[in-house]
């Protein structure tokens, strides 16, 4: 029988659900050139945004779903376990990246092996701190060697992390790398097209730079990632 907490957090998220606040149209697709600002449709929201306490407990929800989902039986069989993501719930930027490594697969916390620590160290370039930020991937399973995400392994996450959009709420997404600019933008461009342009996705606006990973292979790269990071942080009115 479910604890009374796990009782009455599914009975807010099922009443949530019925308002329609949880509800996930698929994206659309997009055809020919992209615009300069290019826009994706995110999940419509109800007209009510998931309130402040009730972001917490509706994360907690879709992260016990994730720990029993199956859908993906290789990801599922060879998982120690899954990776939600972690930050604030209500945080203004979101950083995006792939999926577990090996560290994160041990520890259920996203970026906290070395490419981890690096995001961590640009994240606190941009004087921030990693709890002020939440952070997310594509796939909340490791895939075995760290291989790129199937198409399959993608769609059959998509909900989770377009629920976590829906529900924090940000209003920056940073994508880290190709996978996550893909399975957000759904486009198939290079990190290196997709640079230095502004997207949209929902009521948040997207900016897409290198992933950590690729930083500690190409360090030379870092300048790059600095500038992307200045031209977020700008647009939030920071200077750095
Ligand atoms: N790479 C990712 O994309 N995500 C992680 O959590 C760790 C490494």
């Amino acid at each position: 029988m479910a604890a009374p907490d796990a009782r009455a957090l599914r009975q807010r998220l099922e009443s949530l659900e019925a308002a329609g606040v949880l509800q996930i149209p698929r994206a659309a697709g997009h055809a020919g050139a992209p615009p300069l600002v290019q826009a994706v449709p995110a999940p419509a929201l109800a007209s009510a945004t998931v309130e402040e306490g009730g972001r917490a407990a509706v994360l907690q929800v879709l992260a016990e779903q994730v720990m029993g989902c199956t859908q993906c039986a290789e990801l599922a069989s060879t998982r120690t376990q899954t990776v939600f993501g972690v930050g604030r719930v209500d945080a203004r930027i979101c950083f995006f990246g792939e999926a577990p490594g090996a560290d994160e697969d041990a520890s259920g916390e996203p970026f906290v092996g070395p490419a981890g620590q690096l995001l961590t160290k640009i994240i606190e370039a941009c004087r921030l701190r990693r709890e002020d930020v939440y952070i997310l991937n594509v796939l909340k399973c490791r895939p075995p060697g760290n291989r790129t995400p199937l198409p399959d392994e993608v769609a059959n996450c998509r909900g989770y992390f377009e629920r976590q959009f829906q529900v924090i709420a940000p209003a920056y997404i940073c994508c880290l790398g190709a996978t996550a600019a893909k399975a957000l933008l759904q486009t198939d461009e290079s990190i290196g097209r997709l640079r230095k342009r502004w997207f949209t996705y929902g009521s948040a606006k997207v900016i897409c730079t290198y992933h950590p990973s690729y930083l500690l292979r190409n360090p030379e790269a870092k300048r790059d990632v600095w500038d992307d990071m200045k031209a977020m942080m700008a647009d939030m009115g920071v200077d750095l």
